[in-house]
C-alpha cells in the first residue's frame, strides 16, 4: 500500500533527509586514506545523537537478518550494505557511504559515493553517470508520469554509458517506514507501472556496475558485491513529489 504524505508529513520527513545531508557532508570530508570504515560509521552515530536523531540502520532487519551498524560502507567491487569494520580506505579507492536516520517518526536516507584521493578515470566516470541517472530518474517525478518512466530514464542513462543497472536492489517509499511501497527498480519500461501522484516520497537510489549487473552476497550475509569483481557506485535521494514536481529532501 502507498501512503500519500501530507505537506505537514513532507516538512518533517524533510528534517530528517536534511540531517541525513549533513551527516554525509561531514562523512565524504573525513574519508581518506588510512581512515576505516568503522571510523565512518562512529562519526555518523555521534552526529546523529547530536542532531537528536535515531540511527534507522542499526538493528534493522532485512529477510531475517539484523543490520549491525549504523553506516553502510561499500567500497569499489562492493555494491551496497558494506559492513564497517577495521578495513583501511587507500588511495584510488572508491567509497558508497549509505546512511539514514529516524527523527520525529519519520524516516530519512540517502547515499552518495566518493573517491579516496584520486581515483582513476574510469571509476571516475562510474560515479557521475551514476549520479546523472539519480537526476534523470528524478526528474521523471511528476504528478501523472509513470513509475516506468522514471526507472527507463535511469536505465537509459547507465546503459547508454556502457555500464550496467543492479536488478537485485530497488528503491522504495520512504515515510514512517524504511521501506515502503512501492518498490523502485532501476530498469524498466516508459508508460509502465504504477502511475506517480503528488504526496508520494520516493527514495531513489540506482546502483550502477562497470561491468555485469549481476550479484553475489558475502559470507557476512549483508555486503553485496559485483559477481565480475568490476567496480560499483550508488548515489540515493528521497524525493517528495508534489503539484510543482520534485522536490529533493535529502539536499542542502
Ligand atoms: N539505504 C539502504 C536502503 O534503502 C539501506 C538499508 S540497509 C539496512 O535500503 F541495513 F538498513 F538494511
Ligand atoms: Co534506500
Amino acid at each position: 500500500m502507498i501512503t500519500l504524505k501530507s505537506a505537514r508529513e513532507i516538512e518533517v520527513l524533510r528534517r530528517a533527509n536534511v540531517i541525513v545531508a549533513e551527516i554525509l557532508d561531514e562523512l565524504k570530508e573525513k574519508v581518506a586514506p588510512g581512515v576505516t570504515t568503522l571510523e565512518l560509521d562512529s562519526l555518523a552515530e555521534e552526529l546523529t545523537h547530536k542532531k537528536k536523531a535515531t540511527p534507522a540502520f542499526k538493528g534493522y532487519k532485512m529477510a531475517g537478518r539484523v543490520y549491525p551498524r549504523s553506516l553502510c560502507v561499500s567500497v569499489n567491487e562492493e555494491i551496497v550494505h558494506g559492513i564497517p569494520s577495521d578495513r583501511m580506505l587507500k588511495e584510488g579507492d572508491i567509497v558508497g557511504l549509505d546512511f539514514g536516520v529516524i527523527y520525529e517518526g519519520f524516516y530519512g536516507d540517502s547515499a552518495v559515493t566518493v573517491g579516496v584521493g584520486k581515483p582513476s578515470e574510469a571509476a571516475e566516470r562510474l560515479m557521475r553517470v551514476t549520479e546523472e541517472a539519480l537526476y534523470r530518474g528524478i526528474e521523471q517525478l511528476q504528478d501523472g508520469k509513470r513509475l516506468g518512466d522514471l526507472s527507463s530514464a535511469i536505465q537509459k542513462t547507465v546503459e547508454s554509458a556502457g555500464f550496467s543497472v543492479v536488478r537485485a536492489f530497488v528503491g522504495h517509499g520512504i515515510g514512517k517506514q524504511l521501506h515502503e511501497d512501492p518498490p523502485i527498480p532501476n530498469y524498466g519500461e516508459p508508460e509502465r507501472g504504477i502511475r506517480l501522484k503528488e504526496g508520494m516520497v520516493l527514495a531513489i537510489e540506482p546502483m550502477v556496475n562497470a561491468g555485469s549487473w549481476e550479484v553475489q552476497i558475502k559470507e557476512d550475509g549483508w555486503t553485496a558485491v559485483t559477481s565480475d569483481g568490476s567496480l560499483s557506485a550508488h548515489f540515493e535521494h528521497s524525493v517528495a513529489i508534489t503539484q510543482n514536481g520534485p522536490y529533493i529532501l535529502s539536499k542542502i
